[in-house]
């Protein structure tokens, strides 16, 4: 049975009341159920991990990584923009990344519409709201 990680970074613990009409109204728990549902009808297993904090995203990188999980869904949110530490993380683990962002960052401010860890991934998903993390989810599985 295979396993996927899920992690998302700083802020998204607010998800549902953080600037909803950017974000939506679904929580953190809501995501980490609609995942958990998919990855029972796809037979694997996922493990959600959520942090504000940068170092704490890099350990738990290097901890699946030595686990060898099957891959990771990651939603670095404002970390995207600044973080080469979590890009090596991602470059270092040797298992698939796929980034995903809720909104489309692309047609956002100028300074979200570089991200150092998205160079790092297989691939990048954004502006499909929730739904990016369950066709990231279901890639990885290869569904
Ligand atoms: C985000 C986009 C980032 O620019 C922002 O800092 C976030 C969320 C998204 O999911 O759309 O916190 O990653």
């Amino acid at each position: 049975m295979k396993t996927i990680g899920i992690i998302n970074g700083p802020n998204l613990d607010r998800l549902g009341k953080r600037e909803p009409e950017i974000y939506g109204t679904q929580s953190l728990a809501d995501l980490e159920t609609l995942l958990e549902d998919e990855a029972d009808k796809c037979e694997a297993n996922v493990i959600c991990f959520q942090s504000n904090k940068e170092g704490e995203i890099i350990d738990k990188i290097s901890e699946w990584a030595n686990m060898e999980i099957d891959g990771v869904v990651i939603n670095p949110a404002a970390y995207s923009h600044t973080s080469i530490g979590i890009r090596d993380a991602i470059s270092g683990a040797g298992m698939p990344f796929i980034e995903v962002h809720i909104s489309n960052i692309h047609n956002r401010e100028p300074f979200r519409q570089f991200s150092y860890t998205s160079g790092a991934c297989k691939a990048v998903i954004c502006g499909m709201g929730l739904e990016g993390y369950l066709v990231a989810l279901r890639y990885l599985l290869g569904k």
